[in-house]
């Protein structure tokens, strides 16, 4: 068969572990693969070109994507789709293989259902980790790591100035970066999407710590975080393509309240795109690899509209049917993370 791989949305480290498995899984089954440029831009632009065993050599370990990325969405350009077909029609394309978060793998989800199908499938790549069909999304082992590092370091310069630090960490629907690396990062409190911020009850506990004798505090803060009025704090009122604020500035807000209400000192740390770039985990590696090969048997079967997953850690194959909805954080280990200030 003649396979298409492309990559979009925001990247991340181990996209390239996850296409050097596809490439060496469908050369083996007897595939040729055609690398798409920038997502699903390189389809509606017809940008194209031969993906072989030569162009992923030494790629295992190379964060970013070789293929390129972008937030492109046929569906919002005019005449996206029908450029979509006649691009997959030129290149005598029989399946595509969209590596990406729930906005990339969607546009699979849409073709698959056009009245005339294009045969697609998805791998879900996100930092986030918020794909409800995989307990692992590619990139979220070594976005996790990152954060954990950073608020490891934090510690000790916000000890030294008897400060109260803020990091805000990526996690637009959900907190499960937050959450996790704030855990295994030792922060003293974690506020994620799933549950609104309360300032005050935040202030009260972060004072019953300073009564305690704690005299410095890390707070980890996702960016989708909202207000208890359910506002979220963005610096800037731009969208993508997909509709989504591009998030950012939650950390310094609450910074500004907390000095108030606290009467400490208090600094923030945006982390940004940190959390997406450099080489992956050994753990994403492994994830990458086994998704990638899965995305080939996917092909193989010629189970369209589904996407490969791993769940209790086995490989699955999931419906998008079913796959593409939001999950949320684990409530017991959120629960957990309360009981440390
Ligand atoms: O979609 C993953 C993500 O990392 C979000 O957490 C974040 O809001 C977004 O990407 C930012 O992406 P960019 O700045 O690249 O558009």
């Amino acid at each position: 068969m003649k396979i298409g791989v492309l990559t979009g949305g925001g990247d991340s480290s181990a996209i390239n572990t996850a296409i050097r498995a596809i490439v060496k899984r469908a050369e083996k089954d007897g595939h040729n693969v055609l690398g798409i440029h920038d997502g699903w831009a390189g389809l509606v632009e017809n940008r194209l070109s031969p993906l072989k065993e030569e162009d992923i050599t030494n790629i295992l370990y190379r964060g970013g994507t070789i293929l390129g990325t972008s937030r492109t969405n046929p569906f919002k350009i005019s005449g996206g789709v029908d450029k979509v077909v006649s691009t997959v029609k030129a290149n005598d394309l029989e399946a595509i293989v969209a590596i990406g978060g729930d906005d990339t793998i969607g546009v699979a989800h849409k073709l698959n259902k056009l009245p005339q199908p294009i045969p697609a499938i998805g791998v879900p790549q996100t930092i986030d980790n918020d794909i409800a069909g995989t307990d692992y999304a590619i990139g979220f082992d070594t976005a996790m790591a990152t954060a954990t590092e950073a608020i490891e370091r934090i510690h000790t310069t916000a000890e030294s100035h008897h400060r109260i630090i803020v990091v805000e960490v990526m996690g637009r629907d959900a907190g499960h970066i937050a959450l996790e690396s704030g855990i295994a990062g030792g922060a003293d409190i974690i506020l994620i999407p799933e549950e609104p911020i309360d300032i005050k009850d935040v202030s009260a506990r972060l004072k019953a710590m300073q009564t305690k004798g704690k005299r410095f505090a890390i707070v980890v803060v996702a960016e989708g975080a909202t207000l208890s009025g359910g506002e979220q704090v963005v610096r800037t009122k731009k969208t993508d393509m997909f509709g989504h604020a591009m998030l950012g500035g939650i950390a310094e807000y609450l910074s500004e309240e907390l000095a108030k209400n606290t009467g400490m000192e208090t600094r923030f740390t945006i982390l940004g795109h940190l959390q997406r770039g450099g080489n992956p985990t050994a753990f994403d590696r492994l994830i990458a690899t086994r998704l990638g090969f899965g995305a080939i048997e996917l092909v193989n079967q010629k189970k369209w509209d589904y996407m490969v997953c791993i769940q209790g850690n086995k490989v699955i194959f999931v419906s998008l049917d079913n796959a593409l909805q939001v999950k949320p954080v684990d409530k017991k280990l959120y629960e957990l993370a309360k009981k440390f200030d």
